[in-house]
């Protein structure tokens, strides 16, 4: 059934398609290797080694299906050698520092990574003639947060509250200048570049062991025989299942390949507004999921400022890229506490993420 599955998906055109990942050690990118190596692309990734025990990139062993440098983005000339040597086709941009609360300890790192990072991967693709897709990764939280109800459409300002989301605002921003400045749609005989950027919003799923994040805390409670603490249980978040904006990124990319520069922008990939659930209803769920007791209580301690939900306008991507959301909530839900119970029952967890991949397709 797979197979077939595979054969239809993006017609074909990830098939020995030479991919470069930045982040391929990390949640997403982990998967993102699983899913293009599923699909039968040339995978090749750069990033620093996993940084959580466990890793999904060591769980699934992703180095067995990605051609992996060990280096950092600050490190211009490095990244310039390695993009020289492999001489990409498509670039997938994720390697940051994507904790908010890690960016309130760490500013300046959060910004030379996310800010630095895509200026000097930016720049050095301008030297990398094989390179035509360039997708840099951001977030929601990129946008200035107007504390509307209203969802943010692509062509709404710029912000960021933390140092994290604002870093990312600029990373944005960083994306506009070199489109304008250097992969300019009226020069494209010249450059034969279309670099866009994606805002997804919180995305969950197996395999993430990430700090101050709601389901890996969960997981972690799990293990030890603890209760675990929420903070801001009516906090609404845009949860989405990593393969969502996964599939969006995809899709996209091989537009950005096959289309000239016709879909060299920003999009959004978010969840419907229904699957939109504070803290408290998420952190419920999962536990009646998982049964065993499973349970949870409030931390009343003080937290960091979080913005408050900021809603995307996906209405761009369903129409352009013919891109929607899949699984709801409850079923997003689901598949994480079926590959949690997998991981724990010491299961094949590379195999165990190819068939969640499938069952997304089915
Ligand atoms: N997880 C989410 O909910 C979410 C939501 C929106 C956007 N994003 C974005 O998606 C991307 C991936 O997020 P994630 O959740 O997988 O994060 P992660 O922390 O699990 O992975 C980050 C990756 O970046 C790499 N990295 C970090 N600093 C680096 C450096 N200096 N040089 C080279 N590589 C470096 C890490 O090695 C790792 O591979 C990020 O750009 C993040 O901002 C994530």
């Amino acid at each position: 059934m797979g197979k077939m599955v595979k054969e239809t998906l993006f017609g074909d055109f990830y098939k020995g398609r030479k991919v470069f990942i930045t982040g391929h050690t990390g949640f997403k990118g982990s998967w993102l290797s699983i899913f293009l190596h599923w699909l039968g692309a040339d995978v090749y990734g750069y990033a620093l080694k996993p940084h959580t025990i466990p890793s999904l990139y060591e769980l699934a062993k992703v180095d067995q299906l990605v051609t992996s440098t060990v280096g950092d983005v600050r490190d211009y000339n490095f990244l310039l050698r390695t993009l020289k040597e492999v001489q990409p086709e498509v670039i997938i941009h994720m390697a940051a520092q994507a904790i908010v609360m890690e960016s309130y300890k760490n500013p300046r790192e959060t910004y030379e990574i996310n800010v630095m990072g895509t200026v000097n991967l930016l720049d050095a693709v301008r030297q990398v003639e094989s390179v035509k897709a360039i997708l840099n990764i951001t977030t929601d939280k990129c946008y200035e947060n107007k504390e509307w109800h209203w969802g943010y459409r692509e062509n709404e300002p710029m912000g960021g509250y933390d140092p994290y989301s604002n870093s990312k605002g600029c990373s944005e921003l960083v994306t506009s200048s070199f489109r304008n400045s250097f992969f300019n749609s009226k020069e494209y005989k010249n450059h034969g570049v279309s670099l866009a950027s994606a805002r997804a919003g919180n995305v969950i799923g197996g395999g993430d062991w990430a700090e101050n994040r709601l389901i890996p805390d969960f997981i972690r409670a799990i293990m030890h025989g603890e209760k675990l603490k929420i903070r801001s249980p009516y906090s609404i978040r845009p949860w989405q299942h990593v393969l969502e904006p996964l599939s969006g990124y995809l899709m996209l990319c091989e537009k950005l390949y096959t289309a000239g520069t016709a879909f060299a922008e920003g999009w959004n990939f978010g969840p419907d507004d229904s699957d939109a659930k504070n803290v408290e209803w998420i952190t419920k769920k999962i536990c009646e999921l998982w049964g065993d007791g499973a349970s949870f209580e409030i931390d009343t301690n003080p937290q960091p400022h979080e913005a408050n939900y900021l809603k995307l306008d996906c209405s761009k991507a369903k129409a352009e890229l013919g891109w929607a959301p899949k699984w709801d909530i409850e079923t997003t839900l689901k598949y994480i506490v079926d590959w949690n119970k997998a991981w724990l029952n010491k299961e094949n967890i590379r195999s165990v993420s190819e068939e969640q991949i499938e069952e997304y397709y089915k």
